[in-house]
């Protein structure tokens, strides 16, 4: 079966990529690099043994969707990765972030539409809930009012997904909300390529020990938690991958016989503070990390991780890598692309 996997060569698609391989999908990737690099391809390639088909192209360029489509009649699902993911950068460029977000999503979702059956599914995230009101998250948390415009592009996406599940029977969809993926495939063939200053915490982290970044900020910890900072749920990028791949399993296989639309958390379900994430990275590196406390960031929720019975029973998926285990591949991954 032919998958088509949009951003395939970023962070998390370029490791889904690789479990649809072990699997035995054919996967055709569409990136348009512009926060990935083709060299990716031979990580990918050198891993499973099997280059994926590569097309570059923008998503944004309709016609170029269009004609991908009409050449590849066979592709039995999409999973669709390629949008704009950094917070503060879609405050400063909103336009930017609801044309590519959105009007790629609608392109993809036109051509899916006309086939007579089609499989999608949708990279979301829990941005979507804001500060819920209650720990763990279930999906039935209601959706906040976005704090940004990225986190908006998310809650859209997934209304114009629904909408359109409504009216084309034909297409089956999940939306699958991510939590914080972090860590490397094992082999440190492949990882997370943060492109000038990471915004992320743990790239950040791996930044700093490696001497690329001078010191780790760490912001806040005047939060109502343990050690008042901030909580989140890290999930291991290969767990998360490879909940991509049951999701489309269970959309090839229709299992999910009431809907043809459907929403998971993909997250562990276990919270960790910033300062248990760096004494979790110590550990793993046997090194010091050079960090201090500063202000608030604006817009961090204090504390979000996942309730993820959904995902466990109707998935059959459960997120097996601990926190030491995702930092340690993380910091192995660092070290091999500095060296
Ligand atoms: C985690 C914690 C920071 C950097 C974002 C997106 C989300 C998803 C994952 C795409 C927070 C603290 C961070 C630093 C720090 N991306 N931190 N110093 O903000 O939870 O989620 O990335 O889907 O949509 O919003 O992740 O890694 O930026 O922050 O103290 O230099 O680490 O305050 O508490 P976040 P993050």
């Amino acid at each position: 079966m032919k998958i088509l996997v949009t951003g395939g060569l970023g962070f998390i698609g370029s490791h889904t990529v690789v479990e649809l391989q072990n699997e035995g999908f054919e996967v055709v990737i569409i990136d348009n690099c512009s926060n990935s690099s083709p060299e990716v391809l031979q990580g990918i390639t050198k891993i499973t043994g099997k280059e994926p088909i590569f097309e570059q192209f923008d998503l944004r360029e309709k016609s170029k969707v269009q004609d991908f489509f009409k050449k590849h009649q066979d592709i039995s699902g999409v999973i669709h990765f390629a949008a704009s993911k950094a917070v503060g950068e879609s405050v400063e460029n909103p336009l930017l972030y609801y044309e590519n977000n959105l009007s790629t999503l609608i392109y993809l979702l036109q051509e899916l539409s006309g086939k007579t059956s089609a499989n999608f599914i949708f990279s979301s995230s829990c941005t979507v809930y804001g500060q819920a009101d209650e720990l763990p998250i279930t999906e039935n948390a209601p959706v906040k009012v976005a704090e940004s415009p990225y986190g908006n592009t998310k809650q859209i996406g997934e209304e114009i997904i629904r909408d359109t599940c409504n009216v084309s029977k034909n297409l089956n969809a999940i939306s699958l909300r991510y939590f914080n993926p972090i860590g490397a495939h094992p082999s440190a063939e492949i990882g997370e390529l943060p492109i000038g200053v990471p915004q992320n915490l743990v790239p950040y982290i791996t930044q700093t020990a490696i001497g690329l970044r001078e010191q780790l900020s760490v912001f806040g910890d005047d939060y109502p938690t343990s050690d008042g900072t901030c909580i989140r749920d890290y999930i291991h990028v290969v767990d998360l991958a490879k909940a991509h791949v049951v999701a489309l399993q269970r959309l090839i296989s229709s299992n999910n016989t009431n809907t043809n639309y459907e929403v998971f958390n993909v997250g562990t379900g276990t919270g960790s503070t910033v300062l248990e994430v760096i004494q979790s990275f110590e550990k793993v590196s046997n090194q010091k990390l050079n960090y201090k406390i500063v202000g608030r960031r604006e817009g961090d929720v204090t504390a979000a991780f996942a309730n993820t019975q959904k995902a466990n029973e109707e998935l059959g998926w459960k997120a097996k890598s601990t926190l030491d285990d995702s930092l340690g591949s993380a910091w192995k991954w660092e070290q091999k692309v500095r060296s």
